[in-house]
């Protein structure tokens, strides 16, 4: 008997996880169309195996450089309790952004010592949650955040909770720049984040007043999301192990460990037949293909270079190196099904316009950012493209639409489909697995959608129930 795969593979698949099967779309073997049949639509699917896949990958890359590196999983990409548990069991650790997603961290099953804590504007109640949990680092936005961290420690202990001295990280913001969306980058002066070069060494040094409160045991740099090239990764990494050298020779004090941050890119135009509509610097980032093990090779190759130049080596080989990956994680292990529910010509243009029923309020960065989510069709997954169609969303808005609205390009103005797509057929959002499902809201009264997870076995699980009209309501007071 035939297994029914395509012969020929269409450029967006990746084999034993995104194929076509009798002409649908499956994932790890499971049947699209099935899928929307059981789960109704919108729906997102994941993948527990292609989620495994991407952490393998990561640890290569720590097998490359030969060196215990700790990835702590940056949950705000993703953290449905059920994708977090997938994370924790490929064995991982776990970034958090609050105290909520430090409350479902700890819930899942991470221990203290894999949680990290990133924000910058954490309430004392955060801190003191993260204090008392006994994390393995608070990453310091501020110096003033240092006054409130060590507040948060007497606090504690004067209410007779017996808790160590907080471990603390000092993010830092040194004027890196990538090639990714401005509102991206995170290692600019003119973000919001981190403490600059010129206040280092001071902060350094206010972190180390009182270690009987605070133990300052890392230095933490993300240039970043979705971050193409190596070199960022490479000067963030070398500007802070310089640091690191300089505190030990001004303090005495040595750091154990550099956090290099997330950022490691996902290929979203694997596909790249809609890609000639899209401007070469956005090609470029959606499309860069940067292997884990390039980033920590380069990171590493310049450091070393660094240590031997000042006589430091020891200090390189002690250290542990943090990474902090969320889109390369899960931006791929899941896509979005949507269902066609009408479709209308405009004579003046000749326009067919398709509307779905997945708008920017279950996919928020499509709006938000104008990021590009390859669009087929999973009821179709076999037949060539066919036709240019604009493409829009359910909501009362018109920027519920799948290109750009303010013609600056960032966007394909069409999506190419089979020819007839008719209201009722399937389609399939690919890489939206990542700051998606976290980013929904009930606009226009729409329940979120439901969401499943094809595991390791093939079998789909609900991880997400459909909301109900009654969940529009329940916070609601009157
Ligand atoms: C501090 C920090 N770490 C890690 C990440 C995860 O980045 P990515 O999903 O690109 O790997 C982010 C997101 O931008 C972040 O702000």
């Amino acid at each position: 008997m035939s297994s029914g795969i395509a012969a020929n593979c269409p450029a967006w698949s990746i084999p034993g996880y995104l194929e076509v099967r009798n002409r649908h779309l499956a994932i790890n073997g499971a049947d699209a169309i099935e899928l929307v049949k059981e789960f109704n639509s919108p729906l997102f699917v994941f993948s527990e195996k292609r989620i495994r896949d991407n952490i393998n990958r990561l640890q290569a890359a720590a097998r490359a450089v030969d060196r215990p590196i700790k990835f702590c999983y940056a949950s705000k990409a993703n953290s449905n309790m059920a994708i977090l548990k997938a994370v924790l069991d490929s064995g991982i650790d776990c970034e958090v952004n609050s105290g909520g997603e430090l409350f479902k961290a700890l819930e899942v099953g991470f221990k203290p010592d894999q949680i990290i804590f990133n924000g910058t504007s954490k309430s004392d109640d955060e801190l003191d949650e993260a204090v008392r949990a006994q994390i393995y680092a608070i990453n310091v936005d501020s110096i003033y955040e240092i006054d409130l961290i060590e507040q948060s420690v007497e606090r504690l202990r004067a209410q007779g909770e017996d808790v160590p001295p907080a471990r603390v990280t000092l993010r830092l913001v040194p004027e890196i720049g990538t090639r990714s969306h401005l509102g991206l980058q995170t290692a600019l002066l003119t973000s919001k984040f981190g403490i600059s070069s010129s206040e280092v060494l001071s902060a350094f040094r206010r972190g180390l007043q009182n270690p009987s409160l605070i133990n300052v045991c890392g230095i933490h740099i993300h240039v970043g999301s979705q971050t193409p090239d190596v070199e960022p990764f490479a000067e963030a990494f070398k500007s802070m192990w310089e640091h690191l050298v300089t505190i030990n020779r001004e303090t005495g004090h040595t750091l154990q460990h550099i956090n290099l941050g997330g950022g490691i890119p996902v290929n979203y135009l694997r596909d790249r037949s809609q890609a000639d509509q899209l401007p070469e610097h956005e090609r470029d980032m959606l499309g860069a293909d940067l292997e884990p093990s390039a980033v920590l090779t380069e990171a590493m190759r310049v450091a070393r270079e660094s240590a031997r130049a000042a006589n430091a080596e020891h200090l390189l080989d002690q250290v542990t190196i943090l990474l902090e990956p969320g889109r390369s994680v899960i931006a791929d292990a899941g896509l979005v099904l949507t269902t066609v529910n009408n479709i209308k010509t405009r004579p003046e243009t000749g326009d067919i316009w398709l509307l779905t029923d997945a708008g920017y309020n279950i996919m928020l960065s499509m709006n938000n950012y104008k990021w590009y989510y390859h669009l087929i069709s999973a009821s179709r997954a076999d037949e060539p493209y066919g036709r240019d169609y604009k493409v829009a969303g359910p909501l009362c808005d018109s920027g519920d639409v799948y290109f750009d609205i303010e013609r600056e390009g960032r966007l394909p103005d069409y999506r190419r489909l089979p020819a007839d797509v008719k209201p009722g057929e399937v389609l399939a959002l690919l890489n939206c697995g990542a700051y998606s499902l976290a980013q929904m809201f009930h606009y226009n009264g729409r329940p979120l959608p439901a969401a499943v997870l094809i595991d390791l076995e093939g079998n789909p699980k609900l991880i997400r129930r459909r909301d109900t009209y009654a969940d529009l309501i329940t916070n609601d007071v009157w």
